[in-house]
């Protein structure tokens, strides 16, 4: 009789437990608005394999939930990945899932406009234009040359892109931009 109350008392608080995590869930993908789904991380990887050469340093800015880090770091073992991200509730998910898959992963709590890009190689970002005119200079500004920056869908204000790849989105039916900067 002790042993079935132990067990309802485990089963209600796990109930609990899940429940909690999907409803964080939620507000985490709504405070985000639109992460990057997999078909766009499947592009992106290609579009990695061919630029990557000798470079071994890759943030996202605004990594969100972490998928795109974590796709990247899973493909490219050798590469440093960083995921900058000014939403706890996204980092929360990202540092959870990171430590499940036991990957190596820095996510920092940051707002990106203020950190150091002056290291980073391979640069990534899915953002809203409006953002993207307050990240153009500082871009052109930190960057080392020979970076690469891939933006999904949105393209920066004034730079022109070295490729634009347009990829098919299969489930959505729709095609979707990646603008790719040399600098
Ligand atoms: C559209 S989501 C993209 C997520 C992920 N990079 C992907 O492709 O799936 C954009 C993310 O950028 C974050 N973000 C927007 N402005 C930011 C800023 N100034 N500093 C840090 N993160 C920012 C948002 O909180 C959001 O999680």
């Amino acid at each position: 009789m002790i042993l079935f109350f132990y067990f309802s008392l485990i089963f209600i608080f796990l109930a609990i437990l899940i429940y909690f995590i999907y409803f964080i869930h939620i507000v985490a993908m709504s405070i985000c608005g639109l992460p990057s789904d997999q078909q766009m991380r499947q592009s992106l990887i290609k579009i990695v394999t061919h630029y990557i050469g000798q470079r071994r340093h890759f943030i996202d800015l605004g990594c969100g939930q972490g998928h795109v880090c974590l796709a990247i770091k899973k493909e490219f073992s050798q590469l440093t990945v960083i995921g900058l991200e000014k939403s706890f509730w996204q980092l929360l998910f990202a540092r959870f899932k990171t430590k499940l898959l036991k990957q190596k992963i820095r996510f920092i709590k940051t707002n990106f406009l203020k950190y150091d890009l002056s290291k980073t190689e391979i640069i990534y970002m899915y953002l809203r234009p409006p953002i993207l005119k307050k990240l153009e200079q500082k871009l052109i500004d930190e960057l080392p040359s020979g970076a690469i920056l891939i933006s999904n869908t949105f393209c920066l204000p004034y730079r022109q892109p070295q490729e634009i790849i347009t990829t098919q989105q299969v489930k959505f039916n729709k095609q979707v931009k990646f603008f790719i900067y040399l600098f």
